[in-house]
């Protein structure tokens, strides 16, 4: 017999029980869900719906039945549906009469988005541990190397030589804002749906503030509706998810090509390489692969789930069962992907001699020699425009920056001198670039101590 069998006269079909039975995924949810019922029962208590003695036997029930899930001495049963009413039938075959009050004033509704809110506020600070651990590489990495001169792209041609420590800087103040995001998602599921009931609420006299209190919430939802049907928050972690997946995928596609021999500018350990099948001479960058690769599953996730929610009446419907597995994937696979991605990089050997030989290389100190015109008086449009005829002029001849003597310098412009040498080095483009933000090893030491103090409040 169904918990909820009273009004039906035939038994669900065979099939209908194994779609519509959540409980292979939702198990997932135990812990929260047995909270979550230990609390009410304390409330039902309290405001005397049960008497204490049906409050004690309630939690000492849900508590064995936690220790026997977690032994593994439980064997969860489909036609039970899901989470909720496998433990509501265990509680009630082992405790007996007591075990049937403590769905009183409550809703798998409300409790299943209890349990999903309890849930990512364990996971949350899980996931922004694990970022904060790559952040720390990036800083100590980018401490390492505060002098190693590296070509700075955009289009991915060379641009303007920058640090590598400026580089991976970047990305820490990626990842920071990925941070914030996860905190701010944390405050919008912080708030306790139970009480909504299965949409309305209910005419018995509990205290919602009690078992917010309870478990920890800073909030109770404001509507009984809205309580049982929103799922933003998980869209938003789902986006703030996929953000963090996409920062975490431009840097192992850089990864992949700084470790190819065309760029040679990193080695990977070979704990975080793979070989070829028939290939023998093959070493490859799989794991920053696999990390873009799975990007995509969880970019596919976040707009599942907003499709799912798209046409939905209130209140709740049966179409939210969908929000779990996209939420347990997304989580497997962004913890997954960081605590692998972490080591790779710590492990990683960078070629500084190489990326500072192609710093050099090309014209990347034009836009320098170019502000040097400026700093002569001369207006910045027209210093591109002389830079771009001596670009134009070494291209033509097959020579360099470098090559040029002072009279063909001069014959393009008066105001070169002979100070216009120092000018072309890779160091001095990036310690000329002193200014906040920008790559000067000075400005980074500043980014690094700031990225320090954040990262001892996380
Ligand atoms: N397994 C359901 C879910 O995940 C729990 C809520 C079911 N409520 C209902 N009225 N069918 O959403």
């Amino acid at each position: 017999m169904k918990l909820w069998g009273g009004r039906f006269t035939r038994t669900t079909d065979r099939l209908v029980e194994d779609f519509h039975s959540s409980i292979s995924f939702d198990q997932r949810l135990y812990k929260e869900d047995i909270a979550g019922s230990i609390a009410h029962a304390r409330m039902l208590a309290a405001v005397g719906l049960i008497t204490p003695a049906e409050g004690e036997a309630i939690i000492k029930g849900l508590e064995e039945i936690r220790a026997d899930i977690e032994a593994g001495r439980v064997t969860f049963d489909v036609g039970a549906e899901d989470i909720h009413m496998n433990i509501e039938k265990l509680l009630t075959e082992r405790i007996g009469e007591a075990g049937k009050k403590l769905h009183t004033a409550r809703s798998r509704n409300d409790q299943v988005a209890l349990d999903l809110r309890l849930y990512l506020k364990e996971e949350i600070p899980a996931v922004k541990k694990l970022l904060a651990g790559l952040q720390q590489v990036l800083v100590d990495l980018a401490a390492q190397h505060l002098q190693t001169i590296m070509p700075g792209y955009t289009h991915l041609q060379k641009a303007q030589p920058v640090t590598l420590a400026h580089h991976l800087m970047a990305y820490f103040e990626m990842f920071y804002r990925d941070q914030q995001r996860l905190d701010d998602c944390l405050d919008r599921v912080d708030v306790m749906p139970l009480g909504a009931g299965a949409l309305a609420g209910t005419t018995l006299p509990i205290d919602r503030e009690l078992v917010a209190r309870e478990l920890g919430f800073k909030a109770i939802s404001a509507n009984s509706l809205d309580a049982v049907s929103d799922r933003d928050f998980v869209v938003e972690f789902l986006a703030a998810a996929s953000l963090i997946m996409m920062h975490l995928s431009r840097l192992a596609e850089e990864v992949i090509f700084w470790s190819s021999e065309e760029f040679g500018f990193l080695e990977l350990d070979d704990a975080y390489s793979t070989g070829s099948s028939m290939m023998p001479q093959k070493k490859n960058p799989d794991v920053a692969e696999l990390v873009r690769g799975k990007t995509g599953r969880v970019y596919g996730h976040l707009m599942g789930m907003l499709a799912v929610l798209k046409g939905l009446p209130l209140a709740y419907n049966k179409d939210l069962q969908e929000d779990k597995e996209a939420l347990f994937d997304t989580l497997d696979t962004v913890k997954g992907c960081l605590m692998v991605f972490t080591p790779m990089l710590a492990t990683a050997r960078f070629r500084v001699e190489r990326m500072r030989a192609d710093a050099s290389r090309g014209f990347a100190a034009a836009t320098d020699v170019a502000e040097y015109l400026v700093r002569k008086g001369l207006p910045f449009r027209e210093a591109h425009a002389v830079v771009g005829s001596l670009v134009l002029h070494c291209l033509r001849e097959g020579r360099s920056f470098q090559d040029l003597s002072l009279e063909e310098w001069q014959s393009l412009s008066p105001l070169f001198d002979n100070d216009i040498f120092g000018c072309l080095e890779a160091e001095a483009c990036v310690n000329g670039r002193n200014l906040p933000g920008g790559p000067a090893p000075e400005a980074v030491g500043k980014a690094i101590e700031r990225a320090r103090e954040i990262l001892a409040g996380i």
